[in-house]
């Protein structure tokens, strides 16, 4: 926790549906979740397709559930054909997942871009999910801790290349790249130290007053079954959560246990 005397940290629960519903389904299955996580202090967040986008904002109207983009370009107008920008998505969605590790894989994302995509985030009132882990060569070699920790600098360092400040309510999804989509998670306690180590890197770029603070999901082939090894970790606030958001009753079963935490983090 980040420490007695501040207010806890949020509880989050995000799904990603990723390339998968369409307008009319999405509206079904985000309706279907709204109803079966209704958890007293949980933060649900849906982030289905762009063009599932608007069927999502209007099935989910009456419920705060809140919605999310699963990218925005880096830029906000221009000739980028078949692109999404943030003042685009801004007055339907309120959060944005930036940098997941299958974008950098198949566009290419460097840190760098993903800087700046954070920066659009803040310029048009996004809330930012920066995803962040390593792969399994690196876990192997011993050099998650160091991969992770070069993901964020070099994301801080072109934040502060083009002058700007790191957006004040980031969230850090740590997802290492073996795990998700591969039924493989990490263990709870590496993930704990991941987010200990996400923190100690913001603290060590001058962002120690808000360090603490920044939420760190974990992410990688969470289940109802495989949440609470994340979630009995303190440093751990939520889940990003890709196939299993696809499934009303693996939602309610992890929004379930969230809420659990939530309780008791209010209570302590
Ligand atoms: P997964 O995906 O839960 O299907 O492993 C997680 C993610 O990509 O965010």
């Amino acid at each position: 926790m980040s420490g007695r005397h501040n207010a806890p940290r949020p509880v989050i629960i995000c799904g990603n549906w990723k390339m998968n519903t369409t307008p009319l389904d999405a509206a079904m299955l985000a309706n279907d979740i709204a109803g079966a996580t209704d958890v007293p202090g949980v933060t649900r967040v849906i982030c289905p397709p762009f063009i599932c986008l608007q069927a999502v904002v209007t099935a989910l109207a009456d419920t705060d559930v809140a919605v999310g983009v699963q990218n925005i370009h880096a830029e906000p107008f221009g000739a980028y054909t078949g692109e999404v920008s943030a003042p685009m998505v801004a007055q339907l969605a309120s959060w944005a997942i930036i940098g997941h590790s299958e974008r950098r894989r198949d566009q290419g994302e460097d840190d760098a871009l993903v800087g700046r995509k954070l920066l659009r985030c803040a310029e048009f009132g996004l809330r930012p999910i920066l995803c962040v882990g390593e792969q399994i060569d690196d876990r192997q070699a011993g050099r998650a801790e160091a991969t992770v920790r070069r993901q964020l600098e070099r994301t801080l360092n072109e934040i502060e290349r083009v002058a700007a400040r790191l957006p004040e309510d980031l969230v850090i999804a740590y997802e290492p790249v073996w795990a998700i989509g591969t039924g493989l998670t990490a263990r709870g306690s590496d993930a704990s130290a991941m987010a200990q180590l996400i923190r100690d890197t913001l603290a060590a770029a001058g962002v120690a007053a808000k360090a603490s603070h920044v939420p760190v999901l974990y992410g990688g082939s969470v289940t109802s079954a495989a949440i609470d090894e994340f979630l009995a970790e303190p440093e751990i606030d939520g889940a990003l959560v890709g196939g299993a958001s696809l499934k009303v009753d693996e939602m309610a079963g992890i929004v379930a246990r969230a809420g659990i935490t939530a309780a008791a983090r209010q209570a302590a």
